[in-house]
């Protein structure tokens, strides 16, 4: 059994016009002390896979027809409100895609490690105090002591990402989630913040889902990734091989967007066109319409997403014949 299994997640939302699908068929799973990235443009469905896990979309304006979400054998989808809460704090933890808005400006960092650890191990203020402190140490903030009473707005970005890392491994979570952690950071601080996860990984013993529209960063930081696209899996492999050979064009693209620093090309050469959004998606391939190999065949119906001799998995028929002959 793995320590999380997710099985045909299907997400939509509703507004005044009806339902519409955000995520569909999304399923993977990850093992204890391993990681896995989902990587893909704006919109294509990252966040709302990982806020299905924890269970965060708004109750009365989400389903998730179909779907099945098991944590360390245990039914997220099913499970009542109670021991969902604590799933949440203790069992996964999650650094948002927004920092600013996940810290309260209100509080000290002293008092929003704090409110975590009373809630979850209930801890005296005293002793959260003093536990925070470690935490803060533990993240590498210097000085962590005399770090404990500013507010957050005192902290560099940089700072903040650290403190909302301590918020998340307070409980010494089993998974740990992160949405675009460095997306707001420059490279330097960034490269310096994924050293910290990784160092913190191996620490704590924990599984990283780690979410980017960066494939280099994320190739570099964990073991599998996923790659979507218009709300689906259009390719999952190991990193390094989905780095040195990707499949799919759309990975390809995405390769091909991460700005290379040792020419003076141009830094992003961007896909052309623009992912459609929920609902709108193409009866054929969703990538279709981008596509510079699509075929009629690849237009007229829906493409599976098919299981190839290496383990890989790819949703892009010519491809994976173009791959197959080749082994
Ligand atoms: N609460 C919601 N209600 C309705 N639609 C939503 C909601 N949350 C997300 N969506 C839609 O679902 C799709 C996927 O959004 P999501 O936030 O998962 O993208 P993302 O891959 O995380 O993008 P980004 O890189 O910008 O964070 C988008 O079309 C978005 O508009
Ligand atoms: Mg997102």
């Amino acid at each position: 059994m793995s320590l999380l299994e997710v099985d045909n997640l299907s997400v939509d939302f509703r507004d005044d016009a009806g339902w519409t699908r955000a995520v569909s068929d999304v399923s993977f799973s990850l093992e204890e002390n391993a990681s896995l990235g989902i990587v893909g443009e704006s919109g294509s469905g990252k966040s709302v896979c990982a806020l299905s896990l924890l269970r965060l979309h708004h109750k009365r304006t989400s389903r998730m027809p179909g779907s099945r979400v098991r944590f360390d054998g245990r039914d997220v989808l099913a499970m009542p409100e109670r021991e969902l809460r604590q799933l949440r704090g203790a069992d996964i933890a999650m650094i948002f895609q927004d920092p600013m808005t996940s810290l309260n400006p209100v509080l000290t960092i002293a008092d929003q490690i704090g409110e975590t650890l009373r809630i979850h191990q209930g801890l005296d203020k005293a002793a959260a105090r003093r536990r925070a402190a470690q935490l803060l140490d533990m993240v590498r903030i210097p000085d962590a002591a005399r770090r404990l009473d500013e507010y957050p707005h005192r902290l560099s970005g940089g700072m903040r990402q650290r403190v909302m890392i301590a918020m998340a491994i307070a409980c010494r979570p089993r998974l740990l989630i992160a949405d675009e952690p460095t997306t707001a950071l420059d490279v330097t601080i960034q490269a310096q913040i994924m050293q910290l996860l990784r160092e913190l990984q191996a620490e704590i013993g924990m599984s990283v889902i780690l979410i980017s529209h960066d494939l280099g960063l994320v190739a570099e930081f964990v073991e599998r990734v996923i790659v979507m696209y218009a709300g689906h899996i259009v390719e999952e492999a190991a990193a390094a091989d989905l780095f040195e050979r990707p499949l799919h064009p759309y990975t390809e693209g995405l390769l091909h967007a991460i700005p290379n620093l040792d020419d003076d090309a141009p830094r992003l050469a961007a896909i052309p066109g623009n992912i459609p959004a929920g609902g709108a998606w193409p009866r054929g391939c969703r990538f279709g319409p981008r596509c510079a190999l699509a075929r009629p065949e690849c237009l007229a119906a829906p493409v599976p997403l098919e299981t190839l001799r290496d383990g890989r998995l790819l949703r892009c028929p010519p491809r994976r014949a173009a791959s197959e002959a080749r082994a």
